[in-house]
């Protein structure tokens, strides 16, 4: 408890160097902040630069008890240290109330006798049960459907920067100053338009928001996994969220793209083409989160100390490799497991893996702005980085899985206008929107101004400020003043200048109308869609006409349809228009659009093609056994991929052991299944393998499930591997195209890897080369039905 005695202080200058003596500090800390305490002498406030990063300056939210008071320096355990005091456990308690009663019985209400009414003083009754009825909160307005993460960002130890000596020269942003720091982040992954209980697999941008609890306060980077967006001006943005959620009437349909009120909206649209193109493209499909790419969107400011700027496109890149799921995959994964890939980034590190994202910029100076033919400020654009690489800063790593659902992933809230120093705007109208819109947002969702003081919010940066009281208020704000100026609180809390870590606005000269308009700039519509579609490959550009096949066929209206096609498409290239057109009932256009650019320009960065890692970790991989499998085949298949770090899961047609004596050698015991057919699928894992044994082959030749998991496997892209008597089972699939072996020989083909040899070494090594490829574009799986 404090007084609010003004009269005894006396001011002392704070030390700026970060060495002031930290008793002083940790027992004062917010007191004097809020601007009284008892014999206190006069500190100026402990948040100069040197002295916030520690235990002491951030004990200044204690109020709550969330404060890092571990005296140390923000390290990538500071987040989980403040976390851990908010953490309940019921191990060895007793059941309470909520005020800390302990309750005899919670199984029956208190009644009149046992058959009789309930009785109203039941207070333990009423309690659990007000609780419950109110326990849901609205979910997000768009990216309702998510999943989170911590981790910590760690900047690369003197990161080669075309142009840049030092990091410093570029950014004054405390995140990327020490290699020796770790800032602590919370990451989460979502999917736009789905309901929160929406199936995880469908066609849609995914959400890729990242926390980081620095020293200088909570910066958000709030992005997604594909680099533009649909509209140039947040003014749309409603517009846009309203054709695309299920239609008005009906409700209908949940999580998809695929009916007419959105296909009217894009097809009037001619800006939306670009982004268009992405949501077709398999990026829209990822494999898993940890397998995405990630993008700020916007063009961002990058401020150094001397108050420069320049301009930056922030990139993640993941170390597994941007992939993707197919689309007939998609379907049936969101019917077998809705949660895949909220599934996936839990097993993954609960697994003890650490998904990892490296952390670029492309940089461009003020002066070279006006050098592209496109408008850094128009969010529908990249800058190709064929003309600007991506240079990098550091890297992401995610290594703890959330304690509580609720507390964290659910309340977590982001807000693109959380910046630091050294991290600014940009006049990009649709970030100017989204400024607003996400503070507005967080007051539906948490009906109050107080979210930003839930744990997970809660910066470790010290927070001082009059911004008071409110529905569920968590600290005791001391002292009489909680306003400015003030003499009571003798002026605290205190503004910072730049050099205290204040932020300050990058001072952009600006002269103009006061308008309702867009710029001239923002009009090259289809130059950069072409750019994309030059950019896939063949299978690629061949996924994005099916998937207008699908999107455009679930459309009723055929004046909408032509439109995308005529409109849209035929402004991209014509071919592709025509191949749309031919899939969906449009008269298909005799000429290219009048629009239609015709350069060939092509950036190979753009296609996942060329995104495959060399890695194998993480891949999820089927051994499909039955009883007489060659159980020491099983062994050395399972040991030598996890060795690479994949996770290998035993198929079979019922749980239980499975004997593993069918090798030559009758040896090799038990084989435990992982998995039945009844749980699982070849959609719910990365490869197949079929070991030999003969009893296993001759059971598997009679199991339709079996024959479904490796044609489906095949039919997918997906690696299938087999040894020995395994062998069979594929010749006996008659997948078409494909090479087998024969006696005594080892043969790859269209990323089907067969053996019957003796040489299992050079097998799996094949194995491990058919995994790292991921898919195997080069089938035509089109005659196998599964
Ligand atoms: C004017 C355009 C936009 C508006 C008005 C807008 C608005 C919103 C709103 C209201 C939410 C829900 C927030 C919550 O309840 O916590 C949200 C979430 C989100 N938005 Fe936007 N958005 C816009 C554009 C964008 C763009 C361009 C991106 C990507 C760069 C983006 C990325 C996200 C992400 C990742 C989330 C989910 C955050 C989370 O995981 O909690 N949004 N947006």
């Amino acid at each position: 408890m404090t007084t609010d005695n003004d009269d005894e202080r006396e001011r002392t200058e704070p030390d700026r160097t970060g060495t002031e003596d930290e008793s002083t500090i940790e027992a004062d800390g917010r007191s004097d902040g809020a601007g009284g305490t008892d014999e206190t002498t006069e500190t100026e406030p402990a948040d100069s630069r040197g002295t916030r990063a520690d235990g002491s300056g951030s004990d200044g939210n204690s109020g709550t008890g969330t404060s890092d008071d571990h005296g140390d320096e923000i390290d990538d355990e500071s987040k989980r240290r403040q976390l851990d005091d908010v953490r309940e456990s019921p191990d060895g308690e007793f059941l309470t109330s909520d005020h800390g009663v302990r309750i005899s019985e919670t199984d029956n209400s208190l009644k009149a006798g046992q058959r009789g009414p309930t009785i109203m003083e039941d207070f333990h009754f009423r309690e659990k049960m007000t609780q419950f009825d109110h326990e849901s909160i609205p979910e997000r307005v768009v990216h309702a459907r998510g999943t989170g993460a911590h981790g910590y960002f760690q900047p690369y130890e003197d990161p080669d920067l075309e142009g840049y000596d030092d990091v410093s020269e570029l950014t004054k942003a405390t995140p990327f100053q020490d290699p020796e720091q770790k800032t602590p982040v919370f990451v989460r992954f979502s999917t736009v338009v789905g309901s929160r209980g929406s199936a995880d697999t469908v066609r849609d941008v995914r959400g890729f928001a990242t926390k980081f609890y620095t020293e200088d306060g909570n910066w958000d980077l709030v992005g997604n996994n594909i680099p533009i967006f649909f509209i140039q001006d947040a003014m749309e943005f409603p517009d846009l969220v309203h054709a695309i959620k299920p239609e008005p009437d009906d409700g209908i349909p949940q999580a998809s793209a695929a009916h007419d009120t959105f296909w009217d909206f894009a097809s009037l649209k001619p800006e939306i083409t670009h982004m268009i193109m992405w949501i077709l493209s398999g990026r829209a499909l990822p494999r898993a989160y940890r397998m995405m790419q990630g993008f700020g969107v916007h063009t961002f400011r990058l401020v150094d100390e001397e108050g420069d700027s320049r301009f930056v496109k922030f990139h993640w890149t993941p170390k597994y490799g941007t992939n993707q799921l197919v689309w007939d995959e998609t379907q049936k994964i969101a019917g077998k497991n809705p949660d895949f890939n909220r599934q996936d980034l839990y097993d993954v590190i609960e697994a003890g893996h650490e998904p990892e994202w490296e952390l670029g910029v492309q940089i461009v100076e003020t002066d070279d702005a006006d050098r592209f033919e496109f408008d850094l400020l128009d969010p529908t654009k990249i800058i190709p980085e064929t003309e600007v690489p991506v240079q990098p800063l550091g890297r992401m790593v995610l290594n703890e899985t959330p304690d509580n659902f609720f507390a964290e992933t659910e309340q977590v809230a982001f807000h693109p206008g959380n910046v630091i120093p050294g991290i600014d705007f940009t006049n990009d109208p649709l970030l100017q929107g989204r400024l607003f819109s996400y503070q507005d947002t967080q007051l539906n969702r948490f009906n109050s101004a107080n979210w930003d003081e839930i744990p997970i919010n809660r910066p470790l940066a010290p927070r001082h400020n009059n911004q008071r009281a409110g529905f569920m208020r968590q600290e005791i704000n001391a002292g009489t003043a909680s306003y400015k100026p003030n003499s009571i609180g003798d002026e605290y809390p205190e503004e910072a200048s730049a050099e205290d870590g204040g932020y300050e606005h990058y001072a952009e000269k600006i002269d103009g109308r006061k308008i309702r308009d867009r710029s001239e700039s923002f009009e090259t519509h289809f130059d950069q869609a072409r750019l994309f579609w030059n950019s896939m490959s063949e299978p690629e550009q061949q996924n994005i006409v099916d998937a207008a096949h699908f999107e455009l066929g679930k459309v009723d209206r055929m004046e909408i349809r032509e439109r995308m096609v005529y409109d849209l498409f035929n402004n991209v290239d014509h071919d592709f228009a025509v191949r749309v057109a031919e899939g969906i009932g449009v008269e298909p256009p005799e000429s290219p659009g009048e629009e239609m650019p015709t350069h060939d320009d092509a950036d190979p960065s753009l296609s996942m093609a060329n995104r495959t890692p060399e890695t194998i970790e993480t891949r999820k991989i089927a051994v499909l056994v039955d009883d007489g499998v060659d159980g020491d085949q099983v062994s050395e298949i399972r040991s030598t991929l996890e060795d690479e770090g994949a996770r290998v899961e035993i198929v079979s047609e019922t749980l239980g052991e499975k004997d593993g004596t069918g090798g030559d050698d009758a040896e090799g015991g038990e084989i435990e299944a992982d998995k039945s057919h009844v749980t699982t699928g070849s959609i719910l894992f990365d490869a197949v393998v079929v070991p030999g044994g003969e009893g296993s082959v001759d059971a598997l030749l009679e199991q339709g499930d079996a024959k479904q998991f490796v044609s489906e496997a095949f039919k997918h892209y997906k690696p299938i591997a087999a040894l020995g008597r395994g062998t069979e089972l594929l010749s006996a699939l008659d997948l078409p195209d494909v090479e087998t072996a024969a006696d005594g020989e080892l043969v790859t083909d269209s990323g089907v890897v067969t053996c019957r040899s003796e040489e299992t070494s050079a097998f799996l090594e094949a194995v491990i080369d058919s995994i790292a490829a991921h898919r195997h574009w080069d089938r035509e799986p089109s005659e196998v039905s599964a």
